[in-house]
């Protein structure tokens, strides 16, 4: 493959920018259907009208699938953040003032997220006890249904010179409650950093007028979840916040 240059780098997938276009290049791990799920996913938010990359296309060459979108011209929170942590602030408020319009959206046709938590609690590497105890509790939490990007993280928001935020990586999105989507957030940017998670978490329970103890009650059920397919280190993380 002959592309401009690599824009990142991760276990299993290479993305590269192309003119106006970014290449995601799978390795052949990857199913299909997971490959097919990402791009109908991001297809949805984008006729919805969000701020999403436009899918180009899909392709499968030499047993390598790839999702073709087009360049967003900006940068990721997670870059800002890096660059300028004075602007640590901005970059959060920013991010969660669009994770709040998504999740105004209702996306009918997207994957029920408690069914999803259920085949995930199914598979995670925990005790046999650990998964019972945390499917009784997903019973008991609401099925709600918002839209739930469920990755809504720093490297996955651009913000545009103009100010203008893009949502990106649509592998995880369901149709859920607000404050999973909002549990899987903030243990994304635990992993990163402890202060980070906590600013993140008292910003959106302001903006969004949420009860911090109902995004509390999806962490063990989200890190569980979540967990399944991880890095060691990424899931002992996961883990430990069950
Ligand atoms: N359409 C895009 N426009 C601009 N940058 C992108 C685009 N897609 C991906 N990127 C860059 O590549 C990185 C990884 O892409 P992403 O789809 O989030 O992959 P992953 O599933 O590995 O997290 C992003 O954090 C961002 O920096
Ligand atoms: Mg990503």
């Amino acid at each position: 493959m002959n592309f401009d240059k690599i824009i990142a780098v991760r276990t299993g997938k290479t993305v590269y920018k192309d003119g106006g276009r970014t290449v995601k290049v799978f390795d052949g791990d990857y199913s299909k259907s997971d490959i097919l799920n990402e791009a109908l996913n991001q297809a949805r938010a984008e006729e919805a009208g969000l701020n999403v990359p436009s899918l180009i296309s899909v392709d499968g060459e030499n047993g390598r699938w790839s999702i073709t979108s087009s360049y967003i011209n900006g940068k990721t929170a997670a870059r800002i953040i890096t660059e300028t942590p004075e602007r640590t602030a901005l970059a959060l408020e920013a991010l969660v003032n669009a994770q709040l319009l998504f999740q105004s959206y209702k996306l009918p046709l997207l994957t029920a997220l408690k069914s999803k938590a259920a085949r995930r609690i199914a598979a995670a590497e925990i005790s046999d006890k650990k998964r019972k105890e945390l499917s009784e509790l997903l019973d008991t939490l609401p099925d709600g249904d918002s839209l739930c990007h469920c990755d809504f993280t720093p490297s996955n928001v651009v913000i545009t010179d103009g100010g203008e935020v893009y949502v990106l990586d649509w592998s995880h999105a369901s149709r859920g409650d607000a404050a999973a989507d909002a549990a899987a957030t903030y243990l994304r940017i635990k992993f990163e950093s402890e202060e980070g998670a906590q600013s993140y978490l008292s910003l959106y329970c302001e903006k969004s007028g949420k009860r911090l103890c109902d995004i509390e009650k999806w962490i063990p059920v989200v890190a569980a979840a979540v967990s399944v397919g991880k890095s060691a280190a990424e899931r002992n993380f996961l883990l430990s916040n069950i």
